[in-house]
C-alpha cells in the first residue's frame, strides 16, 4: 500500500504513525509531509527513520492509495482534493469538509458501510463528537434519542502541539496565552473555538451538526458546552440523553455494554487512567425515570477522537469495506 500522511509531526500526526505500527498496515511507500518548519526532521516508524518532506502539490500528487491528513482545514482544503485527483482515497481529520453532504463523516462502527465502493475525501469527525457517538448509538438505534444535553472537559492536546505548550509554559510561571482564550493552568476555560452570533461556539457546532449527520438523524435536539481543561489527554464529557421510547437503566446498560469499543465500569474512571487507550469508557449511568439517562464519558482524544479513528477507516476501506 502507497500511503501519504501529511501533518505527520502533529499530535495527531504522530499518533497515526503509531496505530498504523500497531495495526501492522503493510505500507510499500510512506512519505510523511509536514511545513517547511520540521521538513528535513526524522520519524520513526517499524523501526526505520523517515524524513519529513515539505508539503507541496508536485509532491501530494504521487499517486497514494491513502493520505491522512491532520494539518489544519486550511491545508486539507487546499491539498485533499489534488490528491484525489490523482486517485488518492484521502482521510481527513480537520473540519474542512464533514458539513458537506457528499461527503461521508464516518465512524466505522456505525456508518461504516459509507466506505463502500467510495472514493475521494472521507471526513473523520470531531474528537468529542466520535467518543460521544461510539457510547449512544446503540441506545439511538433502539429508543430513538430526543434530547442531548453534553457538557465536554477537554484536554490540551486537543489544541495540538501549542496546545500542550502552552499549558505546560504556564506550569513553568509563564502568564502568556495565545491557543486559549484565558490562562488554562489551574483554570477552566468554557469557551472552544469562536463564538458564533446566536452565543453557541464553533465547537458545540460541531457536536451539534456532526452527530446528527453520523447518526443520520436531524430530529435529535444537541445542546452542548465546550469547556477547556488543564488536563493532557483525555477529553470527558457529561451527558444527559432524553430517549423518545421508554427505556429500563438495564436496557440502557445492556446496549452501552454491546457497543463497539465502549466499556461500561462501575469503576471511578478519570483522564489519566484512559490515556494510550483505544475505548470509550462509560461510568455514573444513572437515571431517575424511563426516559432520562446521564453519564460520564471518556477518551483518549488523540487516539479515539483522530488516530484511531482514521486509521479505522482505512483498514475498513482497504478491506472492501463489509
Ligand atoms: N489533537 C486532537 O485531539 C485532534 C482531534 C481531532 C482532530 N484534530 C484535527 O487534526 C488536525 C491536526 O491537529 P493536531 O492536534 O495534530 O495539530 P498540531 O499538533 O498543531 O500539528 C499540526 C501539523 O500540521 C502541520 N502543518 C502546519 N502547517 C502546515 C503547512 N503549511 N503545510 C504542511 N503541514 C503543515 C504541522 O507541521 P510542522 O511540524 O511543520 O508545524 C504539524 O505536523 C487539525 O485539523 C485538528 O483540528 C485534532
Amino acid at each position: 500500500m502507497r500511503l501519504a500522511v501529511v501533518g505527520a509531526t502533529g499530535e495527531v500526526g504522530r499518533m497515526m504513525l503509531r496505530k498504523l505500527e500497531e495495526e501492522s498496515v503493510n505500507a510499500e511507500v510512506l512519505d510523511l509531509y509536514a511545513s517547511s518548519r520540521s521538513a528535513g526532521s526524522c520519524l520513526e516508524f517499524q523501526g526505520s527513520k523517515i524524513r519529513v518532506q515539505d508539503l507541496n502539490e508536485d509532491h501530494i500528487k504521487r499517486g497514494y492509495d491513502y493520505a491522512l491528513f491532520s494539518a489544519g482545514a486550511s491545508i486539507s482544503k487546499h491539498y485533499a482534493p489534488i490528491a484525489v485527483s490523482s486517485g488518492t482515497v484521502v482521510i481527513d481529520n480537520s473540519s474542512a469538509f464533514r458539513s458537506f453532504q457528499e461527503i461521508p463523516l464516518v465512524v466505522p462502527q456505525i456508518n461504516g458501510h459509507l466506505l463502500e465502493n467510495y472514493r475521494g475525501i472521507v471526513a473523520n469527525p470531531n474528537c468529542s463528537t466520535i467518543q460521544m457517538v461510539l457510547s449512544l448509538y446503540r441506545i439511538h438505534r433502539r429508543f430513538g434519542l430526543k434530547t442531548i444535553v453534553v457538557s465536554t472537559y477537554q484536554a490540551v492536546s486537543g489544541a495540538g502541539n501549542k496546545g500542550i505548550n502552552e499549558l505546560t509554559d504556564q506550569e513553568h510561571g509563564s502568564k502568556e496565552y495565545k491557543v486559549f482564550v484565558r490562562q488554562i493552568h489551574r483554570n477552566v476555560v468554557p469557551i472552544i473555538g469562536d463564538i458564533l452570533d446566536d452565543g453557541f461556539s464553533t465547537e458545540e457546532m460541531k457536536m451539534v451538526n456532526e452527530t446528527r449527520k453520523i447518526l443520520d438523524d436531524d430530529s435529535i435536539s444537541i445542546w452542548p458546552t465546550t469547556v477547556r481543561v488543564p488536563v493532557m489527554f483525555g477529553h470527558s464529557e457529561s451527558v444527559f440523553c432524553e430517549t423518545v421510547k421508554p427505556f429500563t437503566i438495564e436496557e440502557i446498560r445492556r446496549e452501552i455494554v454491546a457497543s463497539d469499543d465502549v466499556h461500561l465500569t462501575e469503576e471511578k474512571i478519570t483522564p489519566i487512567e484512559v490515556a494510550g487507550s483505544d475505548t470509550v469508557f462509560v461510568s455514573r449511568l444513572r437515571s431517575f425515570d424511563s426516559h432520562r439517562f446521564t453519564i460520564w464519558n471518556i477518551a483518549d482524544n488523540v487516539r479515539v477522537g483522530a488516530a484511531t479513528n482514521a486509521v479505522r477507516i482505512l483498514k475498513r476501506h482497504a478491506g472492501g469495506a463489509k
